[in-house]
């Protein structure tokens, strides 16, 4: 039993006490419920954790003791991921509400609405594929605490749209609904849950090559373009408002989860260059053409409905063009090859949007926690 005057005592018992506990619960088991008693190992046969035995999947090594690490970069991405604190109240949305309801013309809500439904979608997407089928199937702690970390995230951003959305006033039922009556909206999501199905399904055998070979290019995709693409390019329409000084409040809570998600998608890349490493596994190039001709068909669709004419500084052909950019970017990433060669870069501001310091305090209250978002380097 614990101690509540001296909790760490249990911790300074000998072998032969711990032995005697053990026995002790086996025994108390077998009175307490009729049934064979609960079998212990013994804790003279348990040796110190190999750092040989971790693996990314089907690791034989205790997942409850975090070092040694193997994977000390993974330990590294949840200590950055730290550095970038806030919460959506923190920053004001006043002018947001009023921009909204006087200055945007009516192309602009169209675009702003329908970027705000797809990313709340999507996040909820995110926060499970993570939460509920990745981070099982990973058999290194330091991999999983930060993907717990990623988990919170994705909420916190859900929670950021939320908060968005009530603020300006927005019908909740009708934004939340309009992927399911857009079919624009709807390809995204039904492909990334076409593509994720071999990661969110719950019995996959990893120790299977075929499986194996399956997960990695479904996590491929949730890194590479899900996270990569679709999310790192998809706050920029938003992000051409603010360079007009408009809805500046929500572009700064997008400029926040978007350096949540550049982490997310390099920790993503890194897992998969490391599984393909580690297991010896061949990326498929024909099925990964496939994968970008089908994701850049559904980006075209969507771009198009965001923007059926353009709006001052942002059109559906910049934006197309740029997810094509930025897949070429991801592919290098991966080390396979560029999907669409000699794509350019017409947002060339977007990158300085990711990389902008907030060295700039909102609130005087909060200058500790931006100073320490200031400190992360983007490299
Ligand atoms: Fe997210
Ligand atoms: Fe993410």
């Amino acid at each position: 039993m614990l101690d509540w005057n001296d909790p760490i005592s249990n911790f300074t018992t000998s072998k032969e006490q711990d032995k005697k506990i053990v026995t002790e619960q086996a025994l108390e088991n077998k009175n307490v419920d009729g049934q064979s008693p609960v079998l212990f190992d013994s804790i003279d046969s348990l040796k110190p954790v190999d750092v040989n035995d971790k693996r990314i999947v089907n690791g034989t090594a205790d997942i409850n003791q975090l070092a040694p690490f193997k994977y000390p970069w993974a330990w590294n991405f949840f200590l950055n991921a730290n550095k970038n604190h806030w919460t959506p109240l923190d920053i004001n949305m006043t002018k947001d509400v009023q921009d909204y309801h006087q200055k945007l013309s009516a192309e602009e809500k169209h675009l702003y609405e329908n970027v705000l439904s797809y990313l709340t979608t999507s996040d909820i997407l995110a926060m499970r594929n993570v939460g509920l089928a990745v981070m099982e199937k990973m058999s290194a702690p330091e991999l999983q605490i930060y993907q717990a970390r990623q988990v919170y995230e994705e909420a916190l951003h859900t929670w950021t749209y939320q908060h968005c959305i009530e603020s300006i006033g927005l019908e909740q039922s009708e934004i939340y609904n309009r992927y399911r009556v857009v079919p624009q909206i709807y390809r995204k999501i039904n492909l990334a849950n076409q593509r994720l199905s071999s990661v969110l399904k719950a019995d996959i055998d990893l120790t299977d090559a075929d499986a194996l070979d399956d997960f990695v290019h479904s996590y491929l995709f949730f890194a590479g373009v899900f996270e990569g693409c679709w999310f790192y390019n998809g706050f920029s329409p938003i992000f051409a408002l603010q360079r007009r000084g408009l809805m500046t409040g929500t572009a700064e809570q997008l400029q926040y989860i978007m350096r949540d998600e550049v982490l997310h998608c390099a920790f993503g890349i890194r897992v998969v260059n490391e599984l393909v490493k580690e297991e010896n596994l061949t990326l498929d190039e024909s099925r990964l053409k496939l994968m970008w001709q089908e994701c850049e068909a559904a980006e075209i669709e969507y771009a198009k409905y965001l923007l059926p004419e353009p709006i001052l500084g942002y059109s559906a052909e910049e934006h197309i063009e740029q997810f094509r950019f930025i897949a070429n970017r991801r592919a290098k990433q991966l080390n396979i090859s560029e999907p669409f060669p000699g794509a350019a870069n017409r947002l060339d501001w977007l990158d300085e949007q990711a990389n902008m310091r907030k060295e700039k305090n909102f609130f005087e209250t909060r200058v500790t926690e931006y100073q320490t978002g200031a400190a992360l380097s983007w490299d």
